[in-house]
């Protein structure tokens, strides 16, 4: 799929640098795409020119009074007042008089508000539409509601769906309808931004983990992540965010091992750049941050065997596959608890991408432990869509 709209713009200087294993201060002409579908094939320098245009909005914010120094806020507190993390009032126009759609069509807290929050914070309008109440419900197709709302002037259309492809598919389907001519070119330029395809990518969740690491590290200068290792634990298989946080991480220099049960990380995960180890415990002393993912029940098919999942449900309730013997199991030789968090190196972090199974990959005092970084990711998803935003529609 083409998501470029014109040749590429890299400077032959940050090229060369790249290839000498340096990082070059990315501009903003080291980007010069329309849809954001994922990571992988993203350069460096194109990774850190969302990134550091992240970095940009991250002070401006501060200067501003309006966030990361204050990452949760008070229950029942005015949630549009200064420091709030949903203060939404613009800090820049620069997206004024466009009109980003959120179509969420599965379920999300994180995402779909924080690419809300940052479209606003950018000037710009919000559309949101979900598959339940939506005529999807009626058997419409994914492309075809995409063609609809594009048709009614959207610049951006912000899309998860439980389907992996499905960005690439809409994509895809107003090219062609431009090319036919049945969609005008202005609708022909709205933006896709992939806010998670089924099993596929999770690009702005990447990024955000990425700026999180960044940050704890000393790196936001450069992105350059040389030196760092970051082990994935869990439904690494099953997982979008696990595979932008491998093309991202390792395209800036980090080590990432994918950790878990061989159902759950498969060695084939290897031809994507990463290593992967069944055996956390010798794996954890060695690092400097784990991501823990959820184990993504809803994507496992059930083996309806009375104990497939041992406890029988996972903390939510949903029954378990047929990907491990049992949650209990799988907890006792996989979960991130307080005795693993002391064996690690002191200064190593913990992240998760949420929503947390809490007793099962990550236990409940971890989970809300100084070392966590969970609240700190959610913050810095803000502005790294922000920044996605800004690229993408052209700034
Ligand atoms: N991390 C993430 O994608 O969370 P949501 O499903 O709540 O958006």
């Amino acid at each position: 799929v083409a998501q470029r709209v014109s040749p590429s713009r890299r400077s032959s200087k940050a090229a060369g640098a790249e290839r000498a294993g340096t990082a070059p201060a990315p501009s903003s002409s080291s980007w010069s795409r329309q849809h954001l579908l994922g990571l992988r094939g993203l350069s460096g320098d194109e990774l850190r020119t969302i990134l550091v245009r992240a970095r940009a909005y991250d002070r401006a914010m501060a200067r501003v009074g309006s966030h990361t120094t204050a990452p949760t806020t008070t229950m029942g507190a005015d949630a549009s007042a200064p420091g709030s993390a949903l203060d939404t009032r613009p800090i820049s126009n620069e997206l004024r008089g466009r009109t980003v759609g959120n179509l969420f069509f599965e379920d999300s807290t994180r995402t779909r508000v924080s690419f809300s929050v940052a479209a606003r914070r950018l000037g710009a309008q919000t559309v949101d539409l979900a598959s339940v109440g939506s005529s999807i419900s009626k058997g419409e197709t994914v492309g075809d509601t995409a063609a609809n709302i594009a048709a009614m002037g959207v610049d951006a259309l912000v899309i998860r769906h439980r389907s992996s492809g499905a960005c690439h598919l809409v994509e895809r389907t107003l090219a062609h309808l431009g090319h036919d001519g049945r969609v005008g070119a202005s609708q022909q330029r709205v933006s896709i931004i992939n806010a998670g395809d089924g099993r596929h990518e999770h690009p702005t969740q990447g990024l955000l983990d990425i700026y999180t690491l960044a940050e704890r590290y000393g790196r936001l200068d450069s992105f350059d992540l040389r030196g760092l290792t970051l082990a994935i634990v869990g439904d690494v298989g099953a997982s979008r965010v696990a595979r932008s946080d491998i093309a991202g991480m390792t395209t800036l220099g980090a080590r990432v091992i994918c950790v878990g049960p061989p159902g759950l990380v498969p060695k084939a995960l290897e031809t994507l750049g990463c290593e992967v180890s069944h055996d956390l415990d010798s794996v954890l002393t060695r690092v400097d941050a784990v991501n823990v993912l959820r184990i993504q029940f809803e994507r496992h098919e059930s083996s309806g065997a009375p104990g497939a999942a041992g406890a029988g449900t996972n903390a939510g309730g949903a029954k378990g596959g047929n990907v491990i013997a049992s949650v209990r199991e799988y907890a006792e030789l996989y979960a991130i608890n307080a005795q693993r968090v002391a064996r690690m190196k002191r200064d190593a972090i913990i992240m998760h991408p949420g929503p947390i199974n809490r007793g099962v990959e990550l236990t409940a005092d971890v989970a809300d432990s100084q070392r966590s970084m969970v609240l700190r990711q959610v913050t810095h998803g803000v502005v790294v869509r922000m920044a996605a935003l800004s690229l993408c529609l052209g700034h």
